[in-house]
């Protein structure tokens, strides 16, 4: 220890120039540069090497100080998640040395930009995988520095874009839709309320209404926005905010429905692996996963009641399917469309089969592990059926004018869909919950940080 508090002192005078450097960057073969980034990983070996592992987002890199530029005070009192800006070449790893990238840099002088904190407050002391997931939650805006949650994150910006010019090989446009509104989609029970300058308002639980308005205006469109629902569940797959990905398409037949799902999903887990670095991310955080064989399994809500019921297998609660399918999905083991589900448990706007006025065109689709990521339907298209429903619903038709308005100026059969984000990369990832797969997740007793 004595020896320690000697060389902290006498480093305290050590003062790195930028001195024996810059004149080796001509070398053939090897390359001079400058790094800034975060500390991830810190590894001291003896009194004239450390080996740093700094991170910047775009990936990981290995600097090894060696003599001098490891004697400093800032390099003997380094920690994890300081920032640091580098200088040096970049080697490929010795013969028999790993290294992310295969790569190493060979620092010839550094800077300490931020020194993040040591001892009680050290990063490193904060949580471990361990702790409760309370504290996780607390401590999100540092967990998110971490690998995997880090990876996820990653990832579900490459899906995103992957969902983004999946629509755009479609020629469908993007739309931003309002987030604030005075009219619920689905349903009064679930919806958040707010004073808009003194009137009701809600967070908007869907933008599929106002999707299906710019059919007429831009054609084929969708929309990757936040949607929000007060669902007092706490389950692994409920969230009180998401990001859904939602589509709407005119001139359409319930099957093109059905193939246009299948395809952006096929469509999608394609691009994801082959994507350089989502295929990389995949193999890392879901080594198992197998895209899934198309087409996918059809099946009629009527017959996976009977499936259900020819296995005892009865959700005594709530009389819903929603508890159950996803013991199904699971024993099943593949995507399956459940199809035409009865009036009285789906939305108002949905069409009605024509060959069983009791039934919808409706879908949603079932990932072993998740179960629903996926809800869908065809619309109602006749003016006086959508006044019926909104009656049937005891929904006030006078704040949807707006959207009523689209089945009397030129109506057409059309339809659409909404996807989970967080459901589908955590389908994709293979994660126990979707509070895992999105960035700062909401959920009852939970909107901090
Ligand atoms: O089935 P939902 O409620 O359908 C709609 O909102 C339609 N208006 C969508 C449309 O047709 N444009 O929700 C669609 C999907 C679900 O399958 C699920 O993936 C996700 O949105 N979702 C949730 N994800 C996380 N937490 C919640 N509380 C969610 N509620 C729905």
């Amino acid at each position: 220890a004595g020896d320690d508090a000697k060389r902290l002192e006498e480093a305290k005078s050590i003062k790195l120039v930028n001195d024996e450097s810059l004149g080796v960057a001509t070398k053939p073969n090897l390359i001079y540069i400058p790094i800034s980034g975060w500390v991830h990983n810190l590894r001291v070996q003896g009194k004239d090497m450390m080996f740093l592992v700094l991170r910047d987002g775009t990936g990981h890199l290995q600097c090894l100080l060696k003599g001098r530029v490891c004697h400093t005070y800032d390099a003997l009192t380094l920690t994890r998640e300081s920032t640091v800006k580098v200088y040096g070449m970049l080697n490929e790893v010795p013969e028999g040395k790993k290294a992310p990238g295969g790569h190493e840099l060979v620092v010839d002088y550094w800077e300490l930009i931020g020194r993040a904190p040591s001892g009680e407050e050290n990063y490193e002391n904060q949580f471990n995988e361990e702790s409760n997931p309370e504290v996780l939650y607390n401590l999100r805006h540092l967990v998110i520095r971490g690998d995997r949650a880090s990876s996820i994150l990653k990832m579900r910006s490459i899906i995103i874009k992957a969902f983004r010019s999946h629509f755009e090989s479609k020629q469908v446009t993007e739309i931003t839709p309002p987030l604030m509104v005075q009219t619920q989609v689905e349903g009064g029970a679930t919806l958040f309320g707010f004073k808009y300058y003194g009137e009701e308002a809600y967070l908007t639980q869907s933008s599929q209404l106002y999707l299906e308005t710019t059919l007429p205006s831009v054609g084929d469109s969708f929309c990757i926005a936040e949607s929000f629902r007060a669902e007092n569940s706490h389950t692994r797959r409920h969230l009180s905010q998401f990001s859904h990905c939602e589509a709407e398409y005119a001139f359409i037949e319930f099957d093109d429905l059905l193939q246009n799902i299948e395809d952006m999903i096929c469509g999608v887990v394609e691009a994801v692996m082959n994507d350089p670095i989502g295929s990389q991310l995949l193999k890392e955080l879901n080594p198992d996963f197998k895209p899934p064989s198309r087409p996918f399994k059809r099946m009629p809500y009527t017959e996976a009641i009977a499936w259900l019921n020819e296995r005892n297998i009865i959700n005594e609660k709530t009389g819903q399917p929603f508890a159950f399918e996803r013991r199904m999905t699971d024993t099943i083991n593949e995507p399956i469309f459940l199809c035409k589900f009865p009036v009285e448990i789906k939305s108002f706007y949905m069409k009605r089969c024509a060959d069983d006025r009791r039934l919808t065109e409706s879908v949603d689709v079932l990932m072993p592990g998740v179960g629903e990521i996926v809800g869908g339907s065809m619309r109602i298209s006749d003016y006086q059926e959508l006044m019926d429903a909104y009656k049937r619903e005891g929904i006030d038709a006078a704040p949807y004018y707006w959207f009523t308005d689209q089945r009397k100026y030129g109506t057409c059969e059309h339809g659409g869909f909404g996807l989970g984000i967080e459901r589908f990369v955590a389908w994709l990832l293979n994660c126990y919950t979707v509070r895992e797969t999105c960035w700062y997740p909401r959920f009852p007793g939970r909107c901090q940080p």
